[in-house]
């Protein structure tokens, strides 16, 4: 009889290791961490069991836990006292996440931080640009991105993560960073995120859901595979340094194309609706957490993604030191 014996490198423990092809480490996760303006604040986003959102005086024991754990990178998310029209908030030189970025540089200068470049946790409205009616515009909205960036870096984010899918948001981010003297700030662009339901745990937590319509004037159609590669194409032309698919988990085949098109590091988001089911089945004793989220994590890497942003980034590093 002729066939393959495929169970020959199977046998045991350290065969399996030895022919193992994708590798999960903690250098592969980014920590996304709510901040709020206020204080003695730690709530807990109820969609979210183990996400909080953090005023200043709480935060530093998060960062101190996260640092602790080995984790490189955190991306940072805002919620404001007060909104506007404009989203004025999210590009003061003393908004919440300028002055978060300066508190968690200063504590852990080698800790990297992510800055989400949007408007909708700072716009009256909740749209991710400014509006005229219930239009969202493109041109009109890339300017107050710019100063945003611009603002961010100048706090000392070490990379700008631009979310908003304004047509042009690359280039114009890139050439304002550079005319203000910050050439050397990569931008890690949400290339292709799609219009998803997937973001409703997050809506709760940065408090930044559309007050009118929806997203799908500038987010992706979930059905659409060739357009991802136009979204990512348009952005490596513009100068993006990295580029982020998301949501994760029902696009992992986009993940995968983006990879095999382009050379640049690539992004998977596990967002807030994947992390959600995953505790939920969790609580209620249905799945084995630790196997389901590392299995979850290796399947991102397998699928292509080189980094991977993740609520499931603490207890991950945990499990990964264990093992
Ligand atoms: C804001 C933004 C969203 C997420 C990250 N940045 C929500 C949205 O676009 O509606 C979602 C993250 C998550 O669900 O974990 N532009
Ligand atoms: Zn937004």
């Amino acid at each position: 009889m002729n066939f393959q014996r495929h169970r020959r490198l199977r046998q045991n423990a350290s065969m399996r290791a030895m022919v193992r092809e994708t590798h999960l480490s903690k250098d592969d996760f980014i920590y996304p961490i709510f901040v709020a303006e206020g204080e003695n604040i730690k709530n807990e986003v109820p969609s979210m069991p183990g996400v909080f959102q953090y005023s200043m005086d709480n935060f530093g024991a998060e960062l101190d836990e996260v640092v602790a754990l080995g984790i490189p990178a955190i991306i940072l998310f805002g919620l404001p006292h007060e909104k506007d029209a404009e989203g004025t908030g999210a590009f003061c030189e003393h908004g919440i996440i300028q002055e978060a970025t300066r508190f968690a540089k200063a504590r852990h200068p080698e800790l990297l931080v992510v800055a989400d470049t949007c408007l909708c946790e700072y716009t009256d409205h909740g749209h991710c640009g400014v509006v005229e009616g219930e239009t969202i515009l493109n041109d009109e909205s890339l300017a107050l991105l710019v100063k945003t960036a611009v603002s961010q870096a100048q706090a000392g984010a070490d990379i700008i993560a631009p979310s908003n899918m304004m047509d042009g948001f690359v280039i114009a981010i890139r050439e304002g960073l550079d005319e203000a003297g910050f050439a050397h700030i990569p931008i890690m662009s949400y290339a292709v995120k799609y219009a998803s339901a997937y973001y409703g745990p997050f809506r709760d937590a940065a408090d930044g859901a559309p007050q009118f319509g929806d997203r799908k004037t500038y987010q992706m159609d979930p059905a659409n595979r060739l357009e991802a590669v136009r979204e990512a194409a348009s952005d490596v032309e513009e100068g993006a340094d990295f580029l982020i698919v998301k949501p994760g988990l029902a696009y992992l085949d986009i993940v995968r194309d983006v990879k095999n098109n382009f050379v640049l590091p690539v992004v998977a988001y596990n967002v807030s609706g994947e992390y959600a089911m995953v505790k939920a089945a969790a609580l209620n004793g249905w799945i084995d957490e630790r196997a389901v989220v590392l299995e979850t994590l290796l399947g991102f890497k397998r699928a292509g993604a080189d980094l991977i942003i993740t609520y499931h980034a603490k207890d991950a590093a945990k499990w990964l030191e264990e093992k």
